[in-house]
């Protein structure tokens, strides 16, 4: 295995201590002195965003941009980028969650790119290098969006589910303050955990995995397998934890990949109406039986490291955490399109063990029926 990915992308900077995000606009100052800031609705209505907003160094204007909710579409990426373009700020920030995030990553990154969002996650074209520096404060501890080179993007148009990539899309500057965490529903919290956790697992056992980048999982899984419960049982001390682990997961994935739980994870998540991490949650205890034999023994190794068992670790985590199951009475419909999308994705590519037509329609079964493979 080689010690390092082939290349090495790292946030320029990284902040990470209660009461960072206050400091946004400050720390910008250095990008320039205009502003566009991507967030949430709760973010306005916790009143934190007025507080980032409060003392900006003198001469800045920040803009800001709510994002509604739900999984950024490209048409939404459209909209943002034709907002940027108008108003041309010197730097884009993101704060909020992953949709937040990822929506803020692709606008900034495509708005000087002559086609439209939807032409580039199809058809993979080259894509230009980002023309706006990304500072992003995430608001959940999931999806690692903030250390990550990816964003993903649905097209509801077309049920297409799938990120876009520039090594250029690495955020310049991240903030992690697990202030933002609070009031974070435990629903929320228990899927981005999940999220995070699987992004720790598939990466680790990635076929792209590097020592450098096994080290970051581990550290993410074994700090997740510590704080998630805690955390969604309202112990807001295991915040920090939770959001630094999330962060070296993110990392990790965006040089190692994933595996097949994210290979099944985006087409289903484009054809139902569900959260990322819920989706992802769902996949988990086929996903890891399928996966037994191929990685026994380096999770026996990493359990017996840290004292821990993993799967066991799941079982709790299902059990505690009241998950609805988003597929109940549902079904795929168009079978053959969903496990071409399962097999064409860079995240099955990467899964330790090879997966086949027939593994992907098993797996399909067996989420849908809630048992393992
Ligand atoms: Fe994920």
């Amino acid at each position: 295995m080689s010690l390092l990915p082939p290349t090495l992308l790292l946030p320029q900077q990284t902040v990470s201590k209660a009461g960072a995000v206050l400091g946004l606009t400050q720390a910008a100052a250095a990008f320039g002195m205009k502003g566009l800031l991507v967030h949430g609705r709760s973010l306005r209505r916790s009143g934190m965003l007025a507080a980032i907003l409060e003392e900006p160094p003198f001469g800045m204007s920040v803009r800001t941009w709510c994002h509604g909710g739900d999984e950024p579409t490209v048409d939404a990426v459209d909209a943002l980028r034709a907002e940027l373009r108008a108003d041309r700020p010197d730097w884009v920030a993101a704060v909020g969650g992953g949709s937040v995030i990822d929506l803020a990553k692709a606008a900034a990154g495509l708005v000087d790119a002559p086609e439209s969002t939807r032409f580039y996650q199809t058809n993979n074209a080259a894509i230009p290098p980002a023309a706006l520096p990304l500072i992003v404060a995430p608001s959940t501890a999931g999806t690692g969006s903030e250390a990550t080179v990816v964003a993903v993007l649905t097209d509801p148009e077309r049920t297409f589910k799938q990120s876009i990539r520039h090594p250029s899309y690495m955020p310049k500057l991240v903030l992690l303050d697990p202030t933002l965490l609070k009031g974070c529903p435990p629903a929320t919290i228990a899927a981005a955990g999940l999220d995070a956790f699987i992004q720790a697992y598939e990466s680790y056992t990635s076929r792209h995995a590097t020592a450098f980048t096994r080290a970051l999982s581990e550290l993410a899984l074994v700090r997740i397998a510590h704080a998630l419960l805690p955390l969604y049982q309202g112990n807001s001390d295991a915040a920090s934890d939770m959001l630094e682990a999330s962060y070296l997961a993110g990392l990790a994935l965006s040089h190692a990949r994933l595996g097949v739980i994210h290979g099944l994870a985006h087409p289903l998540g484009a054809r139902f109406h569900a959260a990322h991490g819920l989706v992802c949650a769902c996949c988990l205890p086929a996903c890891l039986a399928f996966n037994r034999a191929t990685v026994q023994q380096d999770l026996k190794d990493l359990n017996a490291r840290h004292g821990l068992d993993v799967e066991a670790q799941v079982e709790t985590w299902l059990g505690a955490m009241k998950l609805e199951n988003p597929f109940a009475g549902q079904a795929v419909a168009d079978r053959e399109a969903f496990i071409r999308e399962t097999l064409a994705s860079g995240s099955t590519a990467a899964n330790p063990r090879p997966v086949t037509a027939a593994d992907a329609s098993a797996l399909l079964d067996a989420i849908f029926t809630g048992s393992e493979k």
